[in-house]
């Protein structure tokens, strides 16, 4: 069962209420996808959401200098606070899981641990990271790398999306303060643990037959734009001997991105393209492609993508193409706080429980990796039946996600009420 088919849960009381509510938020009716994107009208709605949930649980609600959303049990002020939570925001046409079951389990585990009247030692935060996806301005996790020092305000300034409109105009036009970007090394010191809870985003779990697992490590990845730009043409009078086709080295770069990658045991994919002048019976002028790829570690992932890059050099010199190679984004390898880790497994695999863990490894990106470069971070995944993520087919069953709420109303009272 989906949890919007749910009729309630006695562990989970308001998970039900909040994903139906949360549902049709930025939801486009046509592919059932959601289009959450930074800055827009979703976006706010789905902001406005979290404050009301904020409100209805009389939390402290705050927006950081990076448009950051905080809901606040206790004076984060004290140190050492407990925090949950993950991103609102979506890929094109993504799921409903992505990010919003780790907000909506946060704030149901808030509920769960007062329903079993605990004691907090500690304060408790809840955290949406903006723009974690990155599908407007190209940049994924663009909260928490400014927060976290990762992204200066000057590079964030740059960002443009597709219609020429630069982060700082976006933010403006949210009702959000783009000069006030940057470091936010006081607000990140008073966190002395982050979970992120997270739908799995392969199938790990799935095998194992377990509903809940732990992260051990994120795999390091990047972000590449391939520029081929070649000369503009009738499509029906230009000779294919005189033509300076872009496509066709582009084309070509694809194919070998497949097969780099699958020699050195990493993914490559080149998912996003814009042609210019993209008109049907004209040869490109420019043909623009944005790599994505990831390996298990980092001299994997620099053979993957330099060979690439050699072979889209020969296929465009071999057009007569010019190409330039950026670099948009890259993320080095993140470890998993291991004390941490230790903690949840023990807190997790303890007598009450008896759950077992199982330590996954992921080659998606989060706001907890990050994070994890400056706080004590962990994630924990919840069993994702088909392994589909950022599609409309992603999925969570219900009786999943009221184990991952349990699990993480489990890890932060071990946490937060000792
Ligand atoms: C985000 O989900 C990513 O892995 O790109
Ligand atoms: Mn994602
Ligand atoms: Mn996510």
């Amino acid at each position: 069962m989906r949890p919007e088919e749910g009729d309630g849960s006695s562990v989970a009381p308001g998970f039900h209420t909040m994903w139906s509510e949360l549902r049709p938020v930025g939801r486009h009716p046509g592919t059932g996808g959601y289009r959450r994107f930074a800055w827009s009208g979703a976006d706010a709605e789905c902001r406005a959401w979290f404050a009301e949930q904020a409100r209805r649980r009389g939390l402290v609600h705050e927006v950081d200098r990076n448009g950051n959303q905080w809901a606040w049990l206790g004076n984060p002020a004290a140190g050492d606070a407990v925090v949950t939570g993950s991103h609102l925001d979506s890929v094109p046409d993504g799921g409903a899981f992505d990010g919003p079951l780790g907000v909506v389990s946060a704030f149901a585990a808030l509920d769960e641990l007062r329903a079993r009247g605990v004691r907090f030692a500690k304060p408790l935060g809840i955290v949406n990271f903006g723009d974690e996806e990155g599908a407007r301005f190209g940049l994924a996790c663009v909260g928490s790398r400014l927060s976290a020092g990762r992204l200066t305000a000057e590079e964030a300034h740059r960002l443009t999306d597709a219609d020429g409109v630069t982060l700082p105009r976006a933010m403006e036009a949210a009702g959000y303060d783009p000069d006030a970007i940057g470091a936010d090394p006081e607000r990140l010191g008073r966190i002395g643990a982050f979970v992120e809870l997270h739908v799995e985003q392969g199938r790990a779990l799935d095998l194992t037959g377990d509903r809940v697992g732990v992260a051990s490590a994120i795999w390091p990845h990047g972000r590449w734009r391939f520029d081929f730009r070649g000369e503009a043409n009738h499509a029906g009078t230009t000779r294919l001997a005189d033509r300076r086709d872009p496509m066709l080295p582009y084309a070509e770069t694809v194919l070998a991105a497949r097969r780099n990658a699958r020699l050195a045991g990493a993914v490559a994919t080149f998912g996003k393209i814009s042609v210019e002048p993209n008109g049907v019976n004209a040869v490109p002028s420019l043909v623009r492609g944005w790599l994505d790829s990831r390996a298990a570690d980092r001299a994997a992932l620099d053979t993957v993508v330099t060979g690439i890059e050699q072979a889209a050099h020969e296929y465009a010199e071999a057009h007569g193409i010019r190409l330039d190679v950026v670099r948009e984004s890259f993320t080095p390898v993140v470890e998993f706080d291991h004390a941490l880790r230790d903690e949840i497994a023990r807190i997790l695999g303890g007598a009450a429980t008896g759950l077992r863990v199982p330590v996954l490894g992921t080659g998606a990106g989060h706001d907890a990796g990050i994070l994890s470069g400056t706080v004590p971070t962990a994630m924990l995944f919840v069993r994702n039946p088909t392994g589909v993520s950022h599609s409309p087919a992603e999925y969570a069953a219900e009786d999943d996600c009221v184990a991952g709420v349990t699990a993480l109303a489990d890890v932060l009272e071990g946490l937060a009420c000792r």
